[in-house]
């Protein structure tokens, strides 16, 4: 058993992944702001695993917050750094608050593993690294290309900055590169909770089947795929999670075969937004208002990933299909809105 210091722990997919680390039998620190979620997940996932983890409300962009986590919890084994901000649109006109933000939490703890010798680091990266990537399915290989947003730029700089990180200090660290992930836990006490108006379409879909949102604007339907929509990777958030268990456990047990290791993180298949809208449509039974408009700017034709790195290194493979994502995105929505 370790013990593990989650940040951004009450997330949508730091809680996820608190569940599964407690479930394998490890003890969890959460660190969150509280700026993306709110306090009742804590209860949440107490529902779900039995335990609640030693929660710690605070801003990671405090140099002292940080010092003062380590300071309190000297017995940490490893971190997972989801903490950050996401909103591709909202770093565009925020870029500033999103690279302090991003970079400034992440620096932070890296100089705490260095300074306290502590190994295994794990961080939140993107698939979006890859851009429009010319060769599908995307491989760890693929290049990094120049990023369209701040908020894709944090995640490059982020992995640039963990290289050369581990390289001087020699720790040892994992980037997870994400697609697109979806889905709720099972059970419906903890999922995704967007503010406002989602920008991301499956929170979109399930809002608008709940009577939220008026109808789901279709962005594009005149790329070069099978039905015009583009194509993403959407991946459980539940295999996700169980994939930063495995990562955590490679590092603590000296599994990785090289310090600083990147794996891509999907579920090898690409999906059009439309087969989307109709996996939701088959497994809820409800007919989804929907309108092709056009293409949203900065988005890619089709992105989904290799997945013989993670599989066959890391050891690991999703298990879920999107009509599960979407059956339980759908739940985890009726239960928050009251809907039977
Ligand atoms: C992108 C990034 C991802 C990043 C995420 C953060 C890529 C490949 N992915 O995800 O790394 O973490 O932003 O938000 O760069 N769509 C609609 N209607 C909607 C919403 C979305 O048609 O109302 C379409 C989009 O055009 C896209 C797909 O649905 O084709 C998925 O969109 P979204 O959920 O926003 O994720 P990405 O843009 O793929």
């Amino acid at each position: 058993m370790a013990k593990i210091l989650v940040t951004g722990g009450l997330g949508f997919i730091g809680s996820h992944t608190v569940v599964e680390l407690q479930q394998a039998g490890h003890e969890v620190v959460v660190v969150d702001d509280l700026s993306n979620t709110t306090i009742e997940v804590l209860n949440r996932i107490k529902k779900i695993s039995g335990q609640e983890p030693t929660f710690i409300k605070g801003d990671l962009k405090v140099r002292q917050t940080v010092s003062g986590l380590f300071r309190a919890h000297p017995d940490l084994d490893g971190v997972i750094h989801f903490a950050a901000f996401k909103a591709v649109g909202e770093s565009v006109e925020k870029p500033l608050e999103y690279y302090e933000n991003n970079i400034s939490s992440l620096v932070y703890l890296l100089q705490e593993l260095r300074d306290r010798k502590l190994d295994n680091f794990i961080f939140s990266s993107s698939c979006t690294v890859y851009g429009q990537a010319e060769k599908l399915p995307i491989t760890e290989n693929s290049p990094v290309v120049p990023a369209i947003s701040p908020y894709g730029n944090t995640k490059q700089i982020g992995e640039e900055i963990i290289t050369q990180a581990v390289e001087a200090h020699n720790f040892k660290a994992i980037s997870l590169r994400y697609f697109n992930p979806v889905g709720a836990h099972p059970s419906a006490e903890i999922g995704e909770l967007p503010l406002g108006v989602p920008l991301n379409l499956v929170p979109y879909v399930t809002q608008t089947a709940a009577g939220l949102r008026e109808q789901l604007s279709v962005f594009g339907d005149d790329y070069p795929t099978r039905d015009g929509t583009a194509i993403r990777d959407y991946i459980h958030v539940v295999d996700l999670a169980k994939a930063h268990l495995v990562a955590m456990e490679r590092l603590l047990q000296k599994k990785n075969e090289e310090n600083y290791e990147v794996f891509n993180l999907g579920t090898g298949t690409g999906s059009t937004v439309l087969e989307v809208i109709k996996a939701f449509e088959k497994v809820s039974g409800e007919t989804l208002n929907y309108k092709i408009v056009d293409r949203r700017a900065g988005d890619v034709t089709a992105a989904y990933a290799d997945t013989t790195k993670a599989n066959e290194v890391l050891g690991w493979k999703t298990e879920k299909t999107l009509e599960d994502a979407m059956a339980d995105a759908w739940r985890w929505e009726k239960k928050i809105r009251n809907i039977n």
